[in-house]
């Protein structure tokens, strides 16, 4: 079984072994430009084009992230970059859903008990009460219900905030107050006190939390960036903190990475800023996972995180 890699940035060695060791009969070796040599499967992040083109033979392709966008991006503009049948499949939790709870439940507590605005006050020398928020009225709103926000959503419930998801299909889950498509969106974003997003980069997503968008929240909102920062119209999102509809951000994904210096994101007293780090791929976790699925491929099944090519997620 040959099996060729490519990732701009990981330590090429982690993954050998490991892949090596989970499965044996492997030989894995890194693409470089020119290889069209016989390949199974593919492990990728942001592939060059050549890499996968005219590969009819692959019976998987693994994306080493949760989002495709990157893929599906270049698929677009090559659209023999995947040959018709090469099935994608992407990393389904894998670690990252208890990242990005930490995550979420760090930064909503932050702003439920005003650790953010007491830092300020602090700052300044002030030694002030601020009036606590309510709890029963700190709504916390997900966008995407899929495997990264519901388990956002389950760790803040426990936390006992009142939690909503919107999604595409409907969905129910005890304690979750679930809205779907574009009809439910805004009874989804009315009265929502914290709006988080994990929502797949799409053509339908792009662009979708814009000042129409943040109007809609609870005035002195709270938004948190979990997704992608095409999602995020940065001017709308200035402006709504400018306003005071918005209080407060924590943007963990931006349009441009890294951030580009003077950016206004980088100086503004109510944004938080994380360098795209939110849930990191965890080798050990996702090589289980990767070997499992070349295993059940080889055994002619079909695993699950396979992307549904033409829905963009
Ligand atoms: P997922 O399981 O595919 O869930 C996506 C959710 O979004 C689903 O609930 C889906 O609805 C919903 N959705 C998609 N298009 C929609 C639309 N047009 N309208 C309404 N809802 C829509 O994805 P995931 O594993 O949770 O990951 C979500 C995203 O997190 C990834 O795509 C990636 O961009 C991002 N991420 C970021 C980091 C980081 O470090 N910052 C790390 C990992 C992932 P249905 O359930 O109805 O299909
Ligand atoms: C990270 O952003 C991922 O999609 O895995």
């Amino acid at each position: 079984m040959d099996i060729i890699y490519y990732h701009p940035s990981f330590k090429n060695d982690t993954w050998f072994t490991g892949i090596q060791a989970r499965l044996p009969q492997a030989r894995m070796r890194v693409w470089e430009p020119g290889d069209t040599a016989p390949a199974d499967y593919a492990l990728v992040r942001t592939p060059p084009v050549e890499m996968l083109q005219g590969r009819s033979a692959l019976k998987g392709v693994f994306a080493l992230g949760a989002g495709v966008d990157d893929i599906l991006d270049q698929l677009r503009a090559h659209p023999d970059m995947l040959a018709a049948g090469v099935p994608l499949f992407r990393l389904e939790d894998t670690g990252m859903s208890l990242q990005m709870q930490e995550y979420a439940v760090y930064t909503v507590l932050g702003w439920f008990r005003r650790f953010n605005e007491y830092q300020q006050l602090q700052a300044q020398g002030q030694w002030t009460y601020l009036k606590n928020h309510v709890r029963r009225d700190f709504t916390v709103g997900v966008l995407g219900a899929g495997v990264l926000g519901l388990a956002v959503a389950e760790s803040l419930k426990a936390w006992g905030f009142p939690v909503r998801c919107w999604s595409r299909s409907p969905k129910q889950r005890e304690g979750i107050t679930f809205y779907h498509g574009n009809d439910q969106l805004s009874d989804f974003l009315a009265d929502t006190h914290v709006l988080i997003n994990l929502l797949p980069s799409t053509a339908e997503t792009n662009g979708i939390i814009n000042l129409a968008m943040l109007n809609q929240l609870k005035p002195g909102a709270y938004v948190l960036n979990l997704a992608r920062g095409a999602h995020l119209v940065d001017a709308d999102l200035l402006a709504a903190l400018e306003s005071g509809q918005v209080k407060a951000a924590a943007l963990d994904v931006f349009a441009v990475e890294p951030l580009p210096e003077g950016h206004a994101f980088w100086r503004h007293p109510n944004v938080a800023i994380t360098p795209h780090n939110a849930a990191v791929t965890l080798p050990e976790e996702a090589m289980d996972y990767i070997a499992r699925a070349i295993m059940q491929r080889e055994a002619g099944e079909m695993p699950t995180g396979q992307v549904d090519l033409a829905r963009g997620y």
